[in-house]
């Protein structure tokens, strides 16, 4: 306000003060540049007279330069800092605006609307409180509308400002704006928000941004800075009090000192509560908190603090303290909402530092198990890969156990960052959603050892990988590989696709999720084999490359042994030996891998079997030679 610069100039100290205990409201600003977003930032700083006389001038020199509003200075000018923008007329970037009222201080965290922004979006919602969605009155809800709905609600915003723009050119039409609060409404029903407000305005114009217009006499409501300056902030702080202090550092500057530093990302500790450290589980009280401001009886969430405790423990960057009784999620696997950044597409089993809250580890995400298109909130089952911006539902898995809460409790304990290993980039990030696989659950070292199981067999444990197309002799020549075997002495288990889809897989289709699941299911079951010390051969089409990755990852490159049987499709089609070929070109059967499917020839297979001219037999035993002399046989 007008009295701020006069603080500022005057007695800064006192101007200080009064700012310091002012709390603050962060939110998000959608919407395009055609909405009018940057001329209704302006307005906000104008009306709450935040600009400075020397920078209006700049202002109305730039609007006679670029004229863009006629006579008028344009507003928008003061926003749209960046060069570039400026002169193509579009928003680039996050970027971050601060203004202050008598009552609180703002950050505005104003983003791009176009598609192809999506990532900027999102790093700019992940830290607010509440979004502005800029309408125009003339057009009503958009695509990108939906597209700005659809991110802030997965990104946990629970309140939102539907500011419906431009009212002075539908003659501030009351029909108009009811028309378009249905609309919205509607919408808006499958989205996860607590409150949504709508005000009609004209940032242009100034109505009813920061002064109530007498255009619009027929609206009660609020205008849109009495909104924020009095919404609630952080709502979910009070359903989500426990505490949760990541380890970012440790402070040792002498022996007799040693001080936990971090921000509190949940609830509250005094001195004198008992704390544990995660992961170890040890528990001690707390000595003393240490801010900047010097020492407290006790902080909340938001304050950087430092703890020391009464037991001399050993943690460590990335642990976690908590209270006892109150612990947090701790899994080396969970299900999340992924928001991908990276110019280069995320892959499945390729592995990523995954950073979840201050704890770093090495994980991938073991499978993309559907994508959201960001404009019709349709979902796209299993796709292979996510590119830059896109936003899917992901399975991570994570070398180390982590410990964390879900996204929807507690934002900073939900989120995580996945970093490529390479170049050191942040290139996605992510809402931890549920945990999926089991939690809470341990390797249990058995007594009785793989190599004492292999040792009483007499030999080495491997997986003999068949893949190729339906109909391409994998499960024929598989069974003649574990005759010889078998007459040999050796101890073996033919796990086929057929008979595993009668049983372990009988809830699985042919869709690609399905396949991958199928693969992933034997993968597993393969490894528990060669743990029991015998020789696994497989004969599963697996269609996908990556899928025959992770097979390879989770047994293990020694053991993994990959046979692909390269029969042609043509011979395939012509041998079709349960018909299903002729089905499939009927049109009787969907999803069918070399006419409606696509295979994945092996690249670098360890064997390749030309099936269409090797016998049965001479494939067998090529096989059992190839095992020899790699020695896998002894
Ligand atoms: S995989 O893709 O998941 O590896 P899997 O090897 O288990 O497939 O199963 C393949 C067998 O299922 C085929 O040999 C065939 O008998 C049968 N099948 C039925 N429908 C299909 C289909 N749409 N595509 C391929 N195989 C099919």
């Amino acid at each position: 306000m007008a009295h701020s610069s006069e603080l500022i100039a005057n007695d800064i100290g006192a101007y200080l003060k009064v700012h310091e205990n002012k709390d603050m409201l962060r939110f998000l600003t959608c919407g395009s540049v055609d909405d009018g977003k940057s001329t209704l930032i302006g307005r906000l700083l104008y009306d709450s007279k935040m600009i400075f006389e020397d920078q209006m001038a700049a202002i109305e020199n730039d609007s006679k330069r670029f004229n863009t509003t006629g006579e008028d200075f344009d507003l928008a000018l003061l926003v749209d800092g960046l060069q570039s923008e400026r002169e193509q007329g579009i928003t680039i970037d996050v970027a971050y605006r601060y203004f202050s009222t008598e009552n609180r201080k703002f950050i505005i965290a104003d983003t791009p609307g176009h598609e192809q922004y999506t990532r900027n979006m999102a790093t700019g919602a992940s830290t607010c409180d509440l979004a502005v969605i800029l309408i125009d009155a003339r057009h009503g809800v958009q695509t990108q509308t939906r597209r700005h709905s659809f991110i802030t609600s997965l990104l946990g915003i629970k309140q939102v400002v539907v500011a419906i723009n431009k009212m002075d050119l539908v003659d501030f039409s009351e029909q108009r704006f009811n028309e378009i609060v249905c609309e919205y409404q509607a919408f808006a029903q499958q989205l996860d928000y607590d409150v949504v407000h709508f005000v009609p305005l004209s940032a242009l114009n100034g109505d009813n941004v920061v002064n109530a217009s007498s255009s619009t006499p027929w609206y009660k409501g609020e205008t849109l800075m009495h909104l924020l300056d009095n919404v609630e902030i952080d709502p979910s702080a009070k359903s989500f009090d426990q505490f949760r202090l990541p380890i970012q550092y440790v402070n040792r500057p002498n022996l007799d000192f040693r001080g936990f530093c971090g921000t509190v990302a949940a609830g509250s500790v005094e001195v004198g509560d008992t704390v544990i450290s995660l992961p170890s589980g040890v528990e001690s009280k707390v000595k003393s908190i240490v801010a900047f401001e010097g020492e407290l009886a006790a902080a909340h969430k938001g304050m950087a603090i430092t703890l020391t405790l009464d037991d001399e423990i050993d943690s460590s960057r990335g642990d976690m303290f908590v209270k006892p009784q109150q612990r947090p999620k701790s899994a080396s696997h969970f299900e999340a909402n992924i928001v991908w950044m990276g110019e280069q597409s995320l892959q499945p089993h390729r592995e990523y530092v995954i950073k979840v809250g201050a704890r770093q580890t090495v994980g991938r995400v073991s499978a993309i198990d559907y994508r959201v298109d960001v404009n019709t909130m349709e979902r796209i089952e299993a796709p292979q890969e996510l590119a830059l911006n896109d936003i899917a539902h992901v399975q991570v898995d994570l070398e180390t156990h982590v410990q964390f809460d879900l996204y929807d409790e507690n934002r900073e304990t939900g989120a995580f960052i996945v970093i490529d290993r390479l170049t050191n980039n942040t290139v996605g990030a992510g809402m931890i959603s549920g945990i999926g696989g089991a939690t809470n659950v341990v390797w249990h070292a058995t007594n009785v050892t793989k190599q004492q199981r292999s040792a009483r067999k007499n030999q080495k444990p491997a997986v003999l990988w068949f893949t190729g197309l339906s109909g391409s002799g994998k499960s024929t020549i598989a069974n003649a590989v574990e005759s010889l075997l078998f007459k040999r002495g050796y101890h073996s288990y033919l796990l086929d696709g057929d008979n595993v889809r009668h049983g372990l897989s009988n809830d699985l289709g042919f869709a690609d999720a399905d396949r991958i699941e199928n693969i992933r299911r034997v993968a597993h079951v393969s490894s528990l084999f060669t743990d029991a010390g015998l020789i696994v051969l497989t004969a599963f089409i697996s269609p996908f490359e990556k899928d025959r990755e992770l097979a390879k990852d989770v047994i293990g490159d020694t053991e993994f042994i990959e046979v692909y049987v390269n029969t042609p499709i043509e011979v395939c089609e012509q041998r079709d030996p349960k018909g299903l070929y002729k089905k499939a070109r009927g049109g009787e059967i969907d999803h069918f891998t070399g006419i409606s499917s696509p295979y994945e020839a092996p690249q670098n297979p360890s064997l390749e079997i030309d099936a269409a001219n090797t016998s049965v037999q001479m494939a067998a035993e090529a096989v059992v030679e190839f095992l020899t002399e790699s020695g896998y046989l002894t």
